[in-house]
């Protein structure tokens, strides 16, 4: 069928539909509730058109046939028919970010930040399509990935979902992730969600939720240009931004949302509102409510409170202050959204082919991608001497506080919304420890470095890092102590404070080229592998020689290890600007080879 045709035949379906709506379907429609406080049982009576799994929030024991089932359940639910009832196929959604996460052995990619440095967009559409798979293996439909963000201050905390600082290359990867997930809307397909809209990397001092102060053409260049070519790829929804806009919140902001998104770029598909984020629009919820509608967010995700969203909805109806065509034209969109992703004609959860195939989660081909991806996400920064590749043979002193910590390398959004610490509830993979371990029989792990000997150890590869966390609970803020003030001595106070996050094991500090030690004895010296959310600048690390990586690299430790053996060459390119304590220590686009 032609696009012009299907689209014909798709607002025809739209049309007889919505004839048939009560105005409680309507407004059910647009309330997503979260599952831990949404039952079946509220799905059927209140028509609720979604419903969302928040980080860690999971069914059952989180392996795929709880999901199905739990799938199954809502979908019934919403396909019911007794009384008279329009069944309307409800839409899961969840924060598949990097991979479908949230689930105990899904394959977990390495977080935008990692996929950045890829700098490889056919690679990003494969990630996409193994996610959607998963995903399918658990009758899910919808992740809200991938986050468009164009981060441009590191001490925001969700600077690790954020593919570049630079616009065009976040439009590349994010383009081609929209692809990979929604496969053409066949089979393998999801429905993928384009966020935060709009400005959400630009807020001032890097504060998550903060405030992007910039003008219409600054926030057009840097902030909406990776929305073009998603849109172009067919993204079928897009979430609201927390943050403001010159002190306006999006989630209210009509020029934004209506003018902007859907007028002027001509997006069809819905505006989902961010977690409970309509609410901070107003102390008066009504008016916060009202003003959300009408600037264009089609559909509210709610936490607890979805109830009072749908009678407040209502009430703002049946005043007039919400317009019923406002309201025909949400249902219309996430209709359409339904209809298109075929929703509609897709059976039951329990009975989709990829549901059918719980094995599809942690599958072994997209294990394989996943260390692909860890391999090509490294970036070697420094290189001298040279001390790579690494023998298998060598003894090897692997030590740091994140050696061997899958929780760690996996970063938030990873089982748990802040993710998790240790190995025991990242299944499958392996850690950075683990990957050398395979291959470098006389590696010995020793995490706090005790014992560094240059007359028992060859070398010493030391894994720092940060700890997990998400959104807002990742922010570096300076603190400004009466009288500190802002700017550099901030900054410099928030830097010693993030250096305390990854310390270098006590031992080896005291072998470091200043004290003696290893180089002192002309052994090859200990490299750094750097794992973290964020570029960061030290003053000290420029002295030191190692290689060095951003981001998160999923839960494939092996795929470190291809690198550091020489299987595989350095080919990641920062795709952040890395700051230093003076300004920039290397540019985005930097990184070496072996060669
Ligand atoms: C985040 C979104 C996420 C949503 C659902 C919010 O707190 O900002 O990115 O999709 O939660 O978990």
């Amino acid at each position: 069928m032609s696009m012009l045709a299907e689209a014909a035949t798709i607002a025809t379906r739209v049309e007889a539909l919505l004839a048939r709506m009560s105005l409680a379907a309507k407004l059910g429609q647009m309330v997503q509730g979260e599952r831990a406080w949404t039952t079946p049982d509220d799905v059927r009576e209140y028509h609720l058109g979604s419903i969302l799994s928040g980080g860690g929030s999971v069914p059952g024991a989180n392996r795929p046939a709880d999901w199905v089932a739990m799938n199954d359940a809502y979908w019934q639910a919403s396909m019911a028919t007794d009384g008279g009832r329009l069944p309307i196929p409800l839409l899961y959604g969840v924060d598949a970010v990097h991979g479908h996460a949230n689930v105990l052995g899904a394959t977990v990619f390495p977080h935008n930040i990692g996929l950045g440095a890829t700098g490889d967009p056919a690679l990003l559409e494969r990630i996409a399509r193994a996610t959607a798979r998963e995903i399918l293996a658990t009758g899910v439909d919808w992740t809200f990935a991938p986050t468009l963000a164009v981060a441009q201050d590191p001490r925001w905390g969700r600077t690790y979902e954020s593919y570049s600082d630079d616009p065009a290359l976040v439009a590349r990867l994010g383009a081609a992730f929209v692809r990979g997930l929604q496969a053409e809307r066949g089979p393998d397909g999801v429905v993928a969600c384009a966020k935060h809209f709009l400005g959400d990397g630009g807020t001032t001092d890097g504060v998550d939720q903060g405030n992007t102060v910039a003008s219409e053409e600054e926030l057009l260049a840097t902030h909406l240009t990776p929305y073009h070519p998603a849109l172009e790829a067919g993204v079928l929804t897009v979430m609201a931004s927390f943050n403001s806009w010159n002190g306006d919140k999006c989630h209210g902001h009509r020029w934004l949302l209506t003018d902007l998104l859907k007028h002027r770029l001509g997006f069809d598909g819905f505006v989902v509102s961010d977690w409970d984020g309509a609410d901070y629009l107003s102390d008066d919820y009504a008016e916060a409510i009202a003003m959300a509608a009408n600037a264009g967010v089609d559909m509210f995700m709610v936490s607890v409170e979805w109830r009072k969203c749908i009678e407040t909805l209502r009430a703002l109806v049946d005043a007039g202050t919400i317009p019923l065509a406002r309201v025909d034209d949400a249902v219309r969109r996430i209709l359409g959204v339904k209809l298109r992703y075929g929703l509609f004609d897709r059976p039951r959860p329990a009975e989709r082919p990829w549901a059918r195939r719980p094995a599809a989660l942690g599958a072994a081909e997209h294990r394989a991608i996943a260390r692909e991806a860890v391999r090509k996400s490294l970036v070697l920064l420094k290189h001298a001497p040279r001390v790579l590749p690494l023998s298998t043979g060598a003894r090897i002193l692997v030590a740091g506080r994140n050696a061997d910590n899958r929780g760690h390398q996996c970063g938030g959004f990873t089982i748990e919304w802040q993710g998790v610490s240790g190995n025991a509830r990242i299944e499958g993979g392996t850690s950075i420890w683990e990957g050398i371990r395979a291959v470098a029989p006389h590696a010995e792990l020793v995490p706090d470095g005790a014992g560094a000997d240059p007359s028992r150890h060859d070398v010493a590869v030391v894994v720092i890092g940060e700890r997990p966390y998400a959104e807002g609970m990742g922010d570096i803020r300076s603190v400004p102590s009466p009288g500190a003030g802002s700017g550099p001595r901030a900054a410099r106070r928030s830097s010693r404070r993030t250096a305390s996050r990854w310390p270098w094991p006590t031992s080896i500090r005291k072998t470091s080229p200043r004290c003696g030690g290893f180089r002192q004895r002309r052994c090859p010296w200990w490299r750094c592998c750097f794992r973290a959310g964020r570029s960061w600048w030290t003053r000290k690390w420029p002295q030191r020689r190692r290689s060095s990586r951003p981001g998160c690299p999923g839960r494939r430790g092996a795929g470190v290890s291809d690198v550091l053996f020489g299987q595989a060459d350095f080919t990641g390119r920062l795709s952040f600007r890395w700051p230093g304590a003076g300004g920039t220590l290397f540019p985005c686009g930097y990184g070496l080879t072996l060669g």
